[in-house]
């Protein structure tokens, strides 16, 4: 069943390094994670990198505000970002910052070559300015009246009442967020790329698979609109790369941003010897995946690959956007205690109840997916407490008791070994194409049929038979083979659980090819508890929690 060994990049889109992680984000770190894990089980050699995306003016601010450098601050929501990832088993093979020597130096590259290809131009536009502060004003650091309908407290760029979107230079009586005072017109010389120039390019490539069809049909409305120039540049004061002989001007921070992931794997490749060109230049054989949220496609469908094909650098084989967490059918509030961060839900709840549940929901689209609170509960405790769990805890106290932990030398349940074995193609195929729901039903399913077995052969009676024993060390030992099963399966989405099960069944970590084996005359050990039921009052301790939660953003 092995097939060539692939060679896969993988990414997820870099945190800003202004505020913690938040479940939201999470949706798209696990099902990252859970296709990487996928495909390492495979045995592919599959990569995985990410950094925190370090500059920009909310940051700078943010870090004057804490009268800290935007150096110190970085390094510490860095560390914060690792801990909360790690704790949720997020398995990065490396994680960077775009605040980085390799980052600044492909920043340069990637300009560079574009500058030399004629693809960036330089003109003088007007932007509001802070005179008390000294600095332009980014358009969400600027409020005022809607042009359209004279709605109070709007920001620069866009009206949330009447959604009426708009030059800041329209916004009548604007304020500047950061003095208060009124801002001032003022002009200053600009850097923009021209992906006009990558019409042609673009078009053809957001049609040649690399894309889910929903994506292209947002593109489209894009490209029927005309594909403007890109402002790439920043006046000082500002966190982030200064532009090659252009003193007090900096690359804005979306531009390096994705230059990040490139940096990222070049650092990876540096510390374990790896050709960084033999997987980022041109035609490369390697395959390179970036999961994103839709709200930033615009970057990863347009500029991005126009700014790899304009550098000589490969593009990517393909984004994966996915859609946004509701939490109870509402947009994440801090008043309802549902923005809860990453750090609050561990302080509560298992990593791997929620990285089940949004497993359960997660399809290939883009849609918006709901963590129902209420159906959280229910859905881990009766799927996986209920029915996988369960499956070992019925047969392993037999085994161990009454055959010194000794599993039989022959199934006795030939037919539905055979039937969860051969179902191993089918979830494959699911997760490959990131069907990660339609592969946790069919796992489920199969665990309904494991119980029935189990509940039909009722080895607590047999137990009881005299001179039964091989008949319950067969069913037991079959019990516990639909288990491992089930847990190779679940493996992706349930590492730690997996490699408990991997110490109680005393085997090597599983691989996706071990579905073809049967675990026979083989020693166990101990059955320990692998996970414990999700807790009504712990739910209500994290909403409470995060009623607390502020978070500037
Ligand atoms: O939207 C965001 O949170 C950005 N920090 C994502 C950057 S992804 C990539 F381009 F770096
Ligand atoms: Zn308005």
């Amino acid at each position: 069943m092995q097939h060539k060994q692939r060679e896969i990049l993988v990414t997820s889109a870099l945190p800003y390094a202004n505020g913690p992680i938040h479940i939201g984000h999470m949706v798209e770190y696990i099902q990252t994670d859970i296709w990487v894990r996928f495909q390492k089980m495979r045995g592919h050699l599959c990569f995985y990198v990410c950094a925190d995306d370090a500059h920009g003016t909310p940051i700078m601010l943010r870090a004057q505000e804490e009268n800290i450098t935007p150096e110190t601050l970085i390094k510490k929501m860095k560390e914060e970002h690792q801990i909360d990832f790690d704790d949720f088993a997020i398995n990065f093979d490396n994680y960077h910052s775009t605040h980085s020597p390799e980052n600044q130096s492909l920043a340069n590259i990637i300009f560079e070559k574009l500058d030399n290809g004629g693809h960036i131009t330089k003109r003088t536009i007007k932007q509001l300015y802070d005179s008390e502060k000294k600095m332009f004003l980014p358009d969400r650091f600027i409020r005022g009246e809607c042009p359209k309908c004279l709605a109070t407290d709007q920001y620069g760029d866009n009206c949330e009442i009447c959604g009426a979107t708009y030059s800041p230079t329209d916004l009548k009586n604007p304020i500047s967020a950061i003095s208060g005072e009124k801002p001032i017109e003022k002009e200053s010389e600009h850097y923009f790329f021209k992906l006009g120039d990558f019409e042609e390019i673009l078009h053809e490539w957001t049609r040649a698979g690399h894309l889910q069809t929903a994506v292209t049909n947002k593109l489209d409305e894009w490209f029927k609109a005309g594909l403007q120039e890109w402002d790439i540049s920043r006046d000082a004061p500002y966190f982030g790369f200064e532009i090659p002989d252009a003193p007090n001007k900096y690359f804005y921070v979306w531009l390096d941003a994705p230059i990040g992931y490139l940096a990222s794997f070049q650092n990876f490749c540096e510390q374990e010897s790896l050709d960084f060109d033999y997987w980022c230049k041109p035609n490369s054989s390697t395959e390179m995946y970036h999961f994103i949220g839709k709200d930033i496609i615009y970057f990863h469908a347009l500029f991005w690959p126009a700014m790899l094909d304009g550098s000589e650098f490969r593009t990517p084989s393909a984004i994966f956007a996915h859609g946004f967490l509701t939490v109870d059918g509402q947009k994440m509030s801090k008043s309802r205690g549902t923005f809860i961060t990453a750090r609050t839900y561990l302080d509560h709840l298992n990593p791997e109840y929620l990285r089940y549940y949004f497993a359960a929901k997660l399809g290939a689209g883009i849609d918006d997916i709901d963590l129902n609170l209420d159906d959280f509960l229910v859905r881990v405790n009766s799927d996986l407490i209920g029915k996988v769990i369960n499956i070992a805890s019925r047969c392993a106290g037999f085994i161990n008791k009454n055959f010194d932990g000794k599993l039989a030398d022959a199934i006795h349940g030939p037919a539905i070994q055979e039937e969860i074995k051969n179902a191993n193609q089918k979830i494959a195929e699911a997760y490959e194409a990131r069907e990660y729901s339609k592969a946790m039903r069919e796992i489920m399913i199969l665990a309904d049929k494991a119980n029935q077995y189990i509940d039909h052969h009722k080895p607590w009676v047999v137990a009881k038979q005299k001179n039964n024993s091989n008949e319950l060390q067969g069913i037991c030992t079959t019990g516990i083979n639909l288990f491992r099963l089930l847990m190779l399966y679940l493996k992706p989405v349930l590492p730690i659980v997996a490699e408990k099960t991997e110490r109680f069944l005393n085997i090597k970590p599983l691989q996706w090819q071990d579905a073809q084996t049967t675990l026979l005359n083989h020693k166990i050990n101990k059955f320990e508890t692998l996970m414990t039921r999700v807790e009504k009052e712990k739910i209500d301790a994290m909403v409470e929690n995060s009623k607390g939660n502020f978070i500037k953003t």
